[in-house]
């Protein structure tokens, strides 16, 4: 018997594609069925991005949600992928205790099924907390500019690199995650100028979250993407679908369906035999 053998997207794959020049995409996944069904469309990159704290559990900020629950999600998305890259964002303060501390989550991110972790910022404790990853074999992504997690630091959804100074400083902050060892840096809500001109000083792959179109990929929160989370609309978002109409319409006729005896139908329920229905219908309780 011959099985279709699948290629599993890796760092050298991601790599690859930038040194082609070519592109690859990313999504979020918060559940098993939508990363089956992402897998399948050929995303590269699926990650469980701590957004899933605001688009899937309702909380106003990232802040909110921890490593338990991240965990969670993880496993979920993992059961679901088998080409795609499956990669797990670390949540707010899971990784800026301690060193330890922040080893032990990501490890623990790896064992749910995360092929990599994905970590924000640039200081030196945190490069020094990539470093021990790359050094124990877990890939990690940097993520730069907009940085929600530094919200109330940042003063704001504040575009970044909006000046000559800012963007390279970003630069900067990037040469120093690559030399840290990770294998992609998200940029995050910035002139598209600005964005392809830290891509083009930098090795590793970039990818655009609002940072234009000149990024070695782009990510976008799949709520987004299917037009199911409907509270804000971020201008670097595109609805592909409206799965918040198709919700609402499904619902309503079922709820009309329900109120009128519609559903279920004749197919859709359990019969007795003949022998035990006339039974049924001699019998009479005392
Ligand atoms: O949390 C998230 O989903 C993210 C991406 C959109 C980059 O960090």
């Amino acid at each position: 018997m011959r099985c279709a053998v699948i290629k599993k997207v890796n760092v050298n794959t991601l790599q690859k594609i930038k040194n082609t020049g070519e592109k690859f995409s990313v999504l979020t996944a918060y559940d098993y069925s939508t990363a089956k069904y992402l897998d399948e469309a050929g995303i590269d990159v699926i990650l469980i991005g701590d957004s899933l704290a605001m688009v899937a559990l309702g909380y106003d900020t990232t802040h909110k949600i921890g490593v338990e629950e991240m965990s969670i999600f993880t496993k979920a998305v993992a059961k679901g992928v088998s080409r795609a890259m499956v990669v797990t964002d670390m949540p707010f303060m899971s990784y800026n205790i301690d060193l330890e501390s922040a080893l032990v989550n990501v490890c623990n991110m790896i064992k749910y099924g995360a092929n990599a972790v994905k970590i924000e910022g640039c200081s030196d404790y945190i490069l020094n907390v990539i470093k021990r990853c790359v050094e124990s074999g877990i890939p990690v992504m940097g993520h730069l500019g907009f940085t929600p997690q530094f919200l109330n630091t940042i003063g704001g959804y504040n575009i970044q690199g909006k000046t000559f100074d800012t963007t390279i400083a970003i630069l900067e902050q990037a040469k120093k995650l690559e030399d840290a060892g990770v294998f992609s840096i998200v940029l995050e809500m910035m002139p598209e100028e600005s964005a392809k001109f830290i891509t083009e000083n930098l090795s590793v792959p970039t990818i655009s979250c609002g940072a234009g179109r000149y990024c070695t990929a782009q990510v976008m929160v799949s709520d987004d993407m299917l037009g199911k989370f409907s509270d804000f609309k971020p201008k670097f978002a595109r609805k592909y679908g409206d799965m918040k109409s198709l919700i609402l319409n499904c619902a309503k006729q079922y709820d009309y369906d329900v109120k009128n005896g519609i559903f279920p139908s004749d197919d859709e329920v359990f019969k007795l035999d003949n022998a035990e229905f006339e039974q049924l219908l001699t019998y009479k309780s005392s």
